[in-house]
């Protein structure tokens, strides 16, 4: 007997996905709890779902010694002590890949509402000015899109551009195979220098920080445009102001920002605000219902197979392992515990040595994390358990019976 428990709202189709684990109790609430209603909430709670306003620090993981995972149906992680998790042996899990396709969507949009000049004539129209012209408005087929880091979303986008006729050029740091016709360059300046819309998909890092600064933005084709629905530190956006003001840029569409409003009621602060060739949206590249939907089944899966097999697959805190479907009339022995020399055989002699013929077997270690999976024929003797969460090492013993 497993019970869930979903905060925050999380999609409905999660629960079809949860509802795998034999003989699961989903609970759930819409909204994110405070420390002591979550530690209350806990109580008996094996699965935890919550998005990003849930805040999981390690005083909270020791009041829930039950739970066994956390989903974070979102795409960060930051919003749970992953270290703290890892050391009580709670696996955490996330979907950071299950809205691509809605960037990737917001990303050609943009690019075709930039390229006929809709941010301008749109303030314009509320202003009660009538801007009907066609000086200056192009059709993105034919033009060329500079895709840099050709990533998930960045190679989505290329094949939706390619379908519209757009030439996509690409930089990535990494070596990439082309989707159709897309093509790599060599440098960054290669694509600003010849690319009609410059396009940024790169994670935010000590390489990426300010990649598209003043000077690079120099770089770019005069009366170009810039996208960034990546992240706010990509771009210095006093600099992409001026670069708008002068009419260098042509246009710019910006999602993510160096600083962000942290709810509704704070005011959104920007040099950008000013700049009537700028189409701004509030980092919603990724938010649609779809995506939604997809973060649900996504998180929801992973949370079923670690419960259902212990397989941690894409846990962002545990060693991954795959450690196959149960097999009936064996037990699963599933043993977090420090990457030392020693516990596998050690493991694995307690196992043997109470009379256990072991099945099946696997390992995997990351940092200082290890974590192997052991199955026996038949039931595992409750001594032996004992002896295991008491052996040098060992974080977490759980067994799992088919
Ligand atoms: P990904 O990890 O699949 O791809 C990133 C690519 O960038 C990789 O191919 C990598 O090799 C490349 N790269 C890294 N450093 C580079 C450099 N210095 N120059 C050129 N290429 C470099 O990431 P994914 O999923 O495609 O996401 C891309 C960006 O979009 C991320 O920053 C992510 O946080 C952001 N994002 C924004 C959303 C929004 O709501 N606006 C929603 C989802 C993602």
């Amino acid at each position: 007997m497993m019970k869930a428990l979903l905060l925050e709202n999380i999609h409905p189709d999660a629960d079809a996905v949860l509802e795998r684990v034999p003989g699961i109790e989903i609970e759930r609430r819409t909204s994110a709890l405070d420390a002591d209603d979550l530690k209350a909430a806990l109580d008996g709670v094996q699965l935890l779902g919550i998005r990003s306003r849930t805040r999981i620090t390690d005083e909270v993981l020791a009041a829930a010694p039950d739970l066994l995972a956390i989903g974070c149906f979102c795409i960060g992680t930051n919003q749970v002590d992953l270290d703290a998790a890892a050391r009580r042996g709670v696996a955490v899990f996330n979907a950071p890949f299950a809205n691509t396709r809605s960037v990737a969507e917001l990303t050609l949009a943009s690019a075709v509402m930039l390229m006929r000049g809709i941010p301008e004539k749109l303030a314009a129209i509320r202003r009660g000015q009538w801007m009907k012209s066609a000086t200056g408005a192009h059709e993105v087929r034919a033009k060329k899109l500079g895709i840099v880091g050709y990533g998930n979303i960045g190679s989505q986008l290329s094949v939706l551009a390619s379908g519209h006729g757009m030439h996509v050029y690409f930089y990535d740091t990494e070596p990439k195979l082309a989707h159709g016709n897309a093509r790599p360059v060599g440098s960054l300046d290669e694509l600003l220098a010849q690319s009609d819309i410059v396009t940024l998909h790169v994670p935010s890092t000590p390489q990426t920080r300010m990649m598209m600064d003043a000077a690079a933005i120099a770089k770019m084709k005069p009366r170009s445009f810039l996208i960034n629905h990546a992240r706010g530190d990509l771009v210095d956006v006093e600099a992409l102001a001026e670069a708008l003001q002068s009419g260098h840029l042509a246009g710019a569409a910006i999602d993510v920002y160096p600083t962000e409003p942290a709810s509704k009621n704070e005011e959104f602060v920007s040099p950008l605000r000013a700049c009537e060739t700028a189409l701004l949206t509030p980092h919603i590249g990724g938010s649609t219902e779809e995506a939604q939907a997809a973060i649900g089944t996504d998180a929801g899966l992973k949370l079923m197979r670690y419960a259902g097999s212990g397989g941690s697959a894409k846990s962002v805190n545990f060693p991954e392992l795959e450690a196959g479907d149960m097999i009936a009339g064996r037990t699963r022995i599933l043993a977090l515990h420090g990457n030392a020399p020693g516990y596998l055989s050690e493991l694995t002699k307690l196992v043997s040595g109470a009379g256990l013929n072991i099945a099946a077997q696997y390992l995997n270690t990351a940092g200082e994390l290890g974590y192997v999976s052991t199955d026996v024929e038949g039931d595992v003797p409750a001594d032996l358990l004992d002896t295991l969460r008491n052996a040098p090492g060992t974080i977490r013993i759980r067994t799992i019976s088919a």
